[in-house]
């Protein structure tokens, strides 16, 4: 994507691979700054601090720790070892586990520099297959956009909750791929932006759809369900962090509610992602999926932007207060009316059978 007239991706490498550069998307919408590292270890810790966030763009952050290691590990004990650390850097995204066990199998049995050149290729084959696809689902999502566009004949309302856009992913992103195609070919639009508290994606979103020139609003997390009632959205849209083979879908924590109120409000809810993010070997996902509890802290305060245009952190709870900080929840497939991939359109039904046949060679 292009911001102040420079080209960025979500990730990537300018230097053959020594090292990768990314925004650092806890100092985003404030500022942008471009962080440079090339070690497995310090993109550990972007990951786990959420430098680096969004399952897809997670997977291919992971993907590239795992070429570094692949340069750094003098044993195999140390390289076992440290792709499991890059693995479990995170738990609920799927992407991250599918993209270290991708990078691991192409340079399997090599060593050295052979070993260290294919981890590198891998790493970067699913950087632009990620492009690729999230062009592709944008294409399919831009089209129920335009259909919605033709047959009410004024701006489409969509809403969408926290951030599955290009800073998600490689590039374009995956829920709001649809709205930059539909932006190509001139389908007004108008996007109601989810805060999505603790962490406030939903910033990131409305940053990104305000430099890409798409008309946006953003609401406290609770106000979906209201504008909803008030036949003010038309289409709902969310990203994914993992789908489990019947089509139940674990995203940020308050997607499940969007999805009980669309439901309610007769709303169609979308949720987009790559085939990355399915976990075939998962048979349902509410009972299932591993949900992420990250640190109080993320709850007790919040960051902003001081008097000096500095980032800073402000305590809005007490430091004895009690707190649980979910980051996902589950959203069962009965609520979903399409899943759109790079392959195409799935309605999840029940959610009592598999959502999309499992491709070739994935574990059932
Ligand atoms: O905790 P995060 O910010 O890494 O969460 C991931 C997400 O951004 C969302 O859940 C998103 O909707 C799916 S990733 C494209």
């Amino acid at each position: 994507m292009k911001v102040n007239n420079q080209w960025i991706r979500g990730i990537w490498s300018d230097d053959g691979g020594k090292t990768v550069c990314f925004p650092d998307q806890t100092k985003l919408p404030f500022r942008l700054e471009i962080c440079r590292e090339g070690t497995s270890d310090a993109l550990i810790r972007a990951i786990k601090s959420m430098q680096v966030r969004g399952a897809p763009l997670i997977g291919a952050a992971g993907a590239w720790a795992a070429a570094f290691l692949c340069r750094e590990a003098e044993t195999e004990e140390e390289l076992q070892e440290g792709l499991k650390r890059i693995a479990e850097a995170r738990p609920t995204a799927v992407n991250l586990q599918w993209a270290v066990r991708r990078v691991a199998a192409a340079s399997e049995g090599l060593s050295g520099a052979a070993r260290a050149a294919r981890a590198q290729k891998a790493a970067e084959e699913i950087c632009e297959s990620d492009i690729e696809s999230n062009r592709a689902i944008g294409g399919y999502f831009a089209a129920i956009i335009e259909e919605v566009y033709r047959k009410n004949g004024r701006p489409v309302r969509i809403l969408t909750h926290c951030n599955a856009g290009w800073l998600a992913t490689i590039d374009y992103g995956t829920a709001l791929s649809g709205l930059y195609v539909a932006q190509e070919k001139g389908i007004p639009m108008e996007v109601w932006v989810d805060e999505t508290r603790p962490r406030m994606q939903g910033l990131l979103t409305e940053w990104e759809l305000r430099e890409a020139g798409i008309p946006c609003t953003l609401i406290a997390d609770n106000a979906g369900g209201y504008l909803m009632q008030q036949g003010e959205v038309d289409l709902v849209i969310v990203g994914a962090d993992r789908i489990a083979s019947n089509g139940d879908v674990a995203n940020k924590v308050g997607t499940y509610l969007k999805a009980l109120a669309a439901k309610d409000c007769g709303v169609p809810f979308y949720v987009a992602a790559p085939v990355s993010t399915v976990d075939f070997s998962m048979a349902e996902g509410v009972k299932s999926i591993p949900v992420e509890e990250r640190s109080r802290s993320e709850v007790t305060d919040i960051s902003g932007i001081g008097p000096d245009g500095d980032v800073i952190r402000v305590q809005v709870a007490g430091r004895e207060t009690a707190v649980r900080n979910i980051a996902f929840d589950i959203t069962p497939a009965r609520l979903i009316t399409g899943i759109v991939t790079e392959k195409g359109i799935f309605a999840p039904g029940a959610g009592d059978r598999p959502f999309m046949p499992a491709p070739a060679g994935t574990r059932p």
